[in-house]
């Protein structure tokens, strides 16, 4: 029998005090900018450097977006976010209504709308249980599934986007959450692989639908493009993240598709409590699992459902937030990393969730100021940090590790969980000019510094401008 006194610890750690927001120390608390404008576009690209390949930073695109929506967003796109994808404009249901018939307006739609914005652009997503055309489930067969609908659906979408697409979402949410079935994939009702007579029976039992699938993108996509299977739940320590692993050499065993083309996309809808998200240190074990295979990882949709949106919250989302792009910047396969839609009222979360990094009115917050800062602190060449996710009591980040000024000042400091090195990036080339209302300094900035009209006036660390 329990004693008393385990019943009272019990008692405690099950009482929503201890499940409490974590108190956690930010870049923001030390030197990098936690209000003003964030003009990040330049520290993308340094980061790209320090990368050895380009990094792509970026958010959800909906062709429902109001006008009011869309020119935020595009400010947004100037200044912030440098990769895109659809919400839903490249599901099954959008690209293929009609069987047989491609229908990418809203894919192309969504792509031009990137390459307008100099952004770059993935595909989201050929094939997944959800979002399914009406046709489907439908009266096909076994192996009409296997022989035509699938590969071909995959072919007409993945050739039809042709090259510009970073990576594609082969398949989504493939992954079984219990792996008790042999196949180790989901057994949902709503999957083209069953039946639609009511009967409950799978209608493929093998995942001989998914090698169709990979390898008709294999041989329908540019040689650059990746194939991902994306998932939620599949970046920590647990049997559906190993069920993710085997999937993955079965693809490369059966659909020839090597490990270098392969990436895992975690999704990463998270919720900002202990225990819902996946501890930094596992991020980091699953993503050198997958470079230890040549395969890539990335955040995919990215968002932190809050409870309320205190500042104790926001800034435990803001840490959370810290520790994924941290995970991802310091892994050496990981290069895109999407935030699943830009904005709180925009969220498929809905605006009581507070799960993206604007809020409501479109303001940064201070999850958007911190992954600007842990871009910037990567850029600059600085060690990793601690797990800030963690809380105070195991992470805090070293006073002086910010670097708030453009002076072009070093600034080093440690504690016994890390070190950190910080240096200002330089300012760019002189003898050019910015246009009036053009950006002309900041922190990453590495354009003009002058101004053709007006004067260079500092906004904030990131940002100057022609005024
Ligand atoms: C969501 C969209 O955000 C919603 O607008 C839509 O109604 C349903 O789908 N995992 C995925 C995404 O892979 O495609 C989902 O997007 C969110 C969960």
């Amino acid at each position: 029998m329990r004693s008393f006194a385990s019943f009272v610890l019990l008692a405690v750690l099950a009482s929503p005090v201890l499940a409490q927001t974590p108190t956690v120390s930010l870049l923001i608390d030390n030197g990098f900018p936690s209000s003003g404008t964030l003009s990040i576009r330049s520290v993308l690209n340094s980061v790209a450097t320090r990368k050895g390949q380009t990094f792509h930073f970026g958010s959800t695109w909906d062709t429902s977006y109001s006008s009011a929506e869309a020119s935020w967003m595009t400010n947004v796109y100037n200044t912030f976010f440098n990769h895109m994808v659809a919400e839903n404009g490249c599901k099954w249901s959008a690209t293929e209504p009609t069987r047989g018939v491609s229908s990418l307006t809203q894919c192309l739609g969504v792509q031009s709308y990137a390459v307008a914005r100099n952004a770059s652009f993935r595909g989201h997503n050929t094939f997944w249980h959800e979002q399914l055309p009406s046709w489907l489930p439908g009266s096909v067969t076994a192996s009409d599934l296997v022989t035509n609908v699938i590969p071909q659906h995959v072919q007409q979408e993945i050739q039809g986007m042709g090259a510009g697409v970073t990576s594609w979402d082969v398949v989504n949410e493939i992954v079984g959450d219990g792996v008790s079935n042999g196949m180790c994939v989901q057994n949902k009702n709503d999957w083209p692989t069953k039946t639609a007579d009511g009967s409950g029976t799978n209608l493929v039992t093998d995942l001989s639908f998914l090698h169709a699938a990979f390898t008709a993108a294999l041989q329908y996509a540019p040689s650059t493009t990746r194939f991902s299977v994306n998932d939620y739940n599949t970046s920590g320590n647990d049997a559906k993240t190993a069920c993710m692993f085997a999937l993955l050499a079965d693809i490369n065993a059966n659909s020839a598709v090597p490990y270098n083309r392969l990436a895992v996309g975690f999704q990463s809808h998270i919720t900002a409590a202990p225990g819902q998200f996946t501890a930094k240190s596992d991020l980091a074990n699953t993503f050198a699992k997958l470079a230890a295979l040549g395969a890539t990882g990335m955040i995919t949709e990215m968002d932190v459902k809050l409870s309320d949106t205190s500042s104790a919250s926001e800034r435990y989302q803001a840490a959370i937030w810290g520790d994924y792009i941290d995970a991802c910047l310091y892994a050496s396969n990981c290069f895109e990393f999407i935030n699943w839609d830009p904005r709180d009222d925009l969220s498929w979360l809905g605006a009581s969730g507070a799960g993206t990094l604007f809020d409501t009115n479109g303001n940064p917050k201070p999850a958007a100021y911190e992954v600007a800062a842990r871009l910037q602190r990567y850029a600059s060449g600085a060690t990793e940090l601690c797990a800030t996710a963690l809380g105070t009591s195991q992470c805090t980040v070293p006073a002086g590790s910010g670097s708030s000024t453009s002076t072009g000042s070093t600034t080093s400091a440690s504690t016994s969980t890390s070190s950190a090195t910080t240096t200002t990036t330089p300012t760019g080339p002189t003898g050019c000019a910015s246009p009036m209302w053009g950006q002309c300094g900041g922190i990453g900035w590495a354009g003009c510094t002058g101004c053709s009209s007006g004067t260079c006036q500092v906004a904030n660390a990131y940002y100057s401008q022609c005024l």
